[in-house]
């Protein structure tokens, strides 16, 4: 491959878009140089080759950028991700970025699409590491919800319409496009799902004592205030946005509050609210109000579609002088993806006629950018906020490119399972910019039609993400955006959002989506829309710690394979437990064991440099157990919850009834946390004395 690229003139091996893999390194290349490059590497026409080779490169692509995205996504998050240093336990950091722009705080929005995404995959794979994760934002959402802050305060609920918090979970007073109204809708349905899982595992008290509480809330919010103005997601526009009401809608919905709570799932939700009226069902909990308001949203919904043009206009409500083309949409689409309700264009489905033809409008109107030019219409572009951005001169961003991707995935899984995919005038164009020649139409599976449009949907799909492969860091960094001009990352380094939308593109693409969160509710609204909203009550929820080891019900993945190794420290064993096929695991619940002698009363704890240890501070050391002490074997044991490939140092003490404490000698203990697809481990050390 390094001889083919040196082929193509103007090239350097070293050139930054380089990825770690030659054939994306050559792929990229050849894509920005056109398709006479193509067949230059080729030795022939390509045109046939040229999707093999692009599904290739983001196969590896995805291979390489998964692992990295997984790590950096915790790493902003508090009190112990690794570039979170000073944010609360639970709070997500937007960026680590303190200057030019300081991204320094927690936004409802990104958090909870962060948590969204976090959910979604550890639903899929437990891993206790990412449980802890998700208890502690729900703990650090629900103290968040009980403070006063520039948008009012809990009693009557405007409080949490708040878009932005200081990173230690204070309020930020400074000036803002505020209230978002879309903050609260998506922080419910990010809980919800978590609510399920715990439910459907056999913890109902837990989504109930627990989660509910706090989801409660954030619903009569969207209940009370889902027809008021508020600032969009890019908190520039005061209006209605069509992001933000896509987003209560699926909170709100609960189906019938008939429904026993011991009965199936409160996997129904029309978004927040459908979500919600579903959870409060399954929960014994009153949803009426969900119930009454959620129709009237999805009425809302439809009355941004500008029929002319093809597209929902991002925002109404407000003269902002700009055409609505907006990546707004696209995210709300993907956001609203449930895989049970096919093609519906009411809740704009990723695959519905409308979605369809929104994506074309959305993405034609960034054909402008300089590193987009040359590409003809069908060819995957990279993609912006909106054409009329001004925000660092207007550029594309990694997390709308990658949800243009994300919506054609999602839309080919469910035509693979509908077994048909359909052409309609709405979604005609774009067909043909894909397909030349698709003409209106159902075409089924097996038919010659439905493979060319599959592959072709499936290449253009590929062909954003390659985009992304094609400007990211070399080291598999994300920032906020990348240059118009020549690609290169710009604004925030490191962005949440940017790693939690690459995960899930990932993810869809592999053929793994989310839980269904409307189940098989009917999606028409009314006739008429009418402006229903109901006056909730608000109470802070308080009791936020959840009980240990609630593990699935199906018991912990199993593991098939059994590694020990022994440590250079000839008191030292150091053991982990491996599965064969598995998901890299995030985080380690490592079982510390210690051989000592104690007297009665005493009790040997761990301390050490981490805050999951308590950062040398021995009031906050974690307390081990001798359930299984004998005089013979005289261990004390206790397990921590560690990120994978974390390096520790650490002692054992023990502490008297008194409060005095024995430090053991030193050196201090080091440990490596095992990054591998292992998601517990064991220690075990004696005693320096
Ligand atoms: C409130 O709802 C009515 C009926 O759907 C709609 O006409 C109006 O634009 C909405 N206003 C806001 C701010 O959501
Ligand atoms: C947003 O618009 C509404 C009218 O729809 C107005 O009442 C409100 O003051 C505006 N907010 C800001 C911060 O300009
Ligand atoms: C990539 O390099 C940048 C600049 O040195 C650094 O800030 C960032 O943390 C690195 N990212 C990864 C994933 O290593
Ligand atoms: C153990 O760690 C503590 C805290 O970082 C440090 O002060 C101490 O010097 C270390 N001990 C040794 C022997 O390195």
């Amino acid at each position: 491959m390094e001889v083919l690229d040196q082929d193509i003139p103007g090239l350097s091996v070293n050139d930054t878009a380089s990825l770690v893999n030659p054939i994306m390194h050559f792929l990229s290349t050849a894509l920005l140089l056109g398709s006479v490059a193509i067949q230059h590497v080729l030795g022939r026409a390509g045109a046939s080759r040229q999707p093999l080779l692009l599904k290739r490169s983001v196969d590896s692509f995805i291979g390489t950028e998964t692992p990295i995205a997984l790590e950096q996504l915790l790493c902003n998050i508090g009190s112990d991700g690794c570039n979170a240093q000073g944010a609360a336990s639970g709070a997500v950091i937007a960026s680590p970025s303190k200057q030019d722009p300081d991204y320094f705080y927690t936004w409802t929005r990104d958090s909870a699409l962060v948590f969204k995404a976090t959910v979604d995959r550890f639903t899929t794979q437990y891993d206790a590491g990412l449980q802890r994760h998700i208890q502690e934002y729900i703990a650090s959402q629900a103290k968040l919800q009980g403070i006063s802050d520039p948008s009012g305060s809990l009693s009557d609920g405007q409080g949490l319409g708040e878009p932005k918090y200081n990173a230690d979970l204070t309020a930020f007073t400074g000036a803002w496009g505020r209230p978002q109204r879309d903050g609260p809708a998506l922080r419910a349905i990010a809980m919800i799902t978590y609510a399920n899982w715990l439910v459907q595992n056999g913890y109902t008290s837990t989504a109930s004592t627990i989660v509910w509480p706090v989801v409660q809330n954030d619903l009569n919010y969207v209940a009370q205030y889902w027809n008021r103005t508020g600032f969009d997601l890019w908190e520039e526009v005061n209006g209605s946005s069509f992001f933000t009401v896509a987003s209560q809608y699926r909170g709100k919905i609960p189906s019938s509050s008939k429904t026993p709570a011991s009965g199936p799932l409160w996997l129904t939700r029309r978004q927040a609210l459908i979500d919600g009226g579903n959870l409060a069902s399954t929960l014994g909990k009153p949803a009426t109000s969900y119930t009454a308001v959620a129709p009237q949203i999805l009425c809302f919904l439809q009355t941004f579609w500008d029929s002319s043009g093809g597209y929902a206009r991002a925002n109404i409500n407000v003269n902002n002088g700009r055409a609505g083309k907006d990546a707004n949409t696209i995210l709300a689409s993907i956001h609203s993806f449930d895989p049970k309700l096919g093609c519906d264009a009411a809740t704009f489905q990723p695959c519905s006629d409308k979605a369809l033809s929104n994506h074309k409008a959305t993405v034609d109107s960034f054909r402008t950018y300089k590193i987009n030019s040359g590409l003809g219409k069908g060819k995957a572009a990279a993609v912006g906020r909106y054409s009329e951005d001004v925000y660092y001169n207007g550029n594309p961003w990694y997390l709308a490119t990658l949800a243009a991707a994300e919506q054609l995935y999602d839309a080919l899984y469910v035509w693979k399972q509908a077994g048909s995919v359909a052409v309609t005038d709405t979604s005609l164009a774009f067909f043909q910019d894909l397909v030349p020649g698709a003409a209106k139409g159902t075409y089924a599976s097996g038919s010659a039609a439905f493979t060319s449009i599959v592959d072709a949907v499936s290449a253009y799909a590929d062909g954003f993400v390659n985009i992304v492969a094609t400007y990211a860091a070399a080291n598999g960094s994300l920032a906020e955006q990348f240059s118009k001009d020549d690609g290169h990352p710009m604004s925030a380094r490191d962005l949440t959002w940017s790693y939690a939308a690459f995960l899930t593109a990932a993810a869809r693409r592999a053929g793994v989506v989310p839980p269904s969160w409307a189940n098989d509710k009917a999606t028409s609204g009314p006739g008429t829309c009418s402006a229903t909203s109901v006056v909730g009550s608000y109470s802070s929820a308080t009791a936020t710690s959840f009980p240990p080891s609630q593990t699935p019900s199906t018991g912990v993945p199993p593991t098939s394979v059994t590694s020990s190794t022994t440590g250079s420290h000839p008191s030292t064993t150091t053991t982990s437990t491996t599965t064969s096929s598995c998901q890299a695991a995030t985080s380690v619940a490592v079982t510390f064991k210690e051989l000592v002698t104690t007297k009665y009363g005493q009790t040997i704890k761990i301390v050490g440099n981490t805050g999951a240890l308590g950062n040398w501070d021995t009031s906050k050391a974690v307390a081990l157990e001798a359930s299984e002490y004998t005089s013979s074997n005289p261990l004390w044991k206790g397990t921590v919850t560690l990120p994978a490939g974390q390096v520790i140092e650490y002692k054992y003490i023990n502490v008297n009834t008194d409060g005095s404490v024995t430090w053991e000698k030193d050196p201090n203990h080091t440990y490596t946390v095992p990054k591998s697809c292992a998601t517990s481990a064991t220690q075990s050390d004696k005693w320096q004395a």
